[in-house]
């Protein structure tokens, strides 16, 4: 794991490296998201958007609703640069997350079927499957709704 990891709120000059990493990774880019679409969902009203750093460059992002599910925290978005997957970044952008939501009794996130690496990671840090949405995005492919008591 890279020691120099920094979280930090993200500016608007962020946004569209965000929008670029988004559009062009899996699953937004299997669902053909467009910078465009991305750049909408970056901008949800009452979101909170950070980057992580390591070693001052740009590695990763998050998106964070803290009323985003049913009133309660969502972690709406969550990717990290190709090269640099697997090395625990996003981990401890989830870490982040918990710690940013505390004193709440759940977090939340979605999930698609096929992103099964991803849905292997929440598993192991504590979240659980507690519904499905079929065909939620495209025909065939579900969202899997996935919870945390924190
Ligand atoms: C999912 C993601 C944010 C995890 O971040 P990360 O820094 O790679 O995660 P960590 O290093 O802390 O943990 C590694 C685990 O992440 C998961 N993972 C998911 N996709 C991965 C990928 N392409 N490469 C490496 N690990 C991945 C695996 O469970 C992996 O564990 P494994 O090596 O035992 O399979 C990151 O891999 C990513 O950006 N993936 C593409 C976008 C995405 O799927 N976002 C989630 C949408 S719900």
């Amino acid at each position: 794991m890279p020691d120099d990891i920094r979280i930090s709120v993200a500016d608007e000059s962020d946004v569209a490296w965000c929008a670029q990493l988004m559009s062009s990774t899996d699953p937004w880019l299997a669902y053909k998201f467009s910078i465009e679409t991305c750049t909408g969902i970056l901008h949800w009203p009452g979101s909170e958007l950070f980057v992580a750093r390591v070693n001052e460059s740009l590695t990763g992002f998050m998106l964070l609703h803290p009323r985003g599910f049913l009133g309660c925290p969502y972690i709406a978005v969550i990717a990290i640069v190709a090269g640099q997957r697997g090395r625990g970044i996003g981990t401890r952008l989830l870490e982040f997350a918990e710690r940013h939501f505390a004193g709440s009794r759940h977090v939340y996130l979605c999930v698609s079927s096929f992103n099964l690496r991803a849905l292997r990671l929440y598993e192991r840090y504590g979240y659980a499957k507690v519904g499905e949405l079929p065909n939620f995005i495209a025909d065939g492919f579900s969202e899997f709704l996935m919870q945390k008591r924190l």
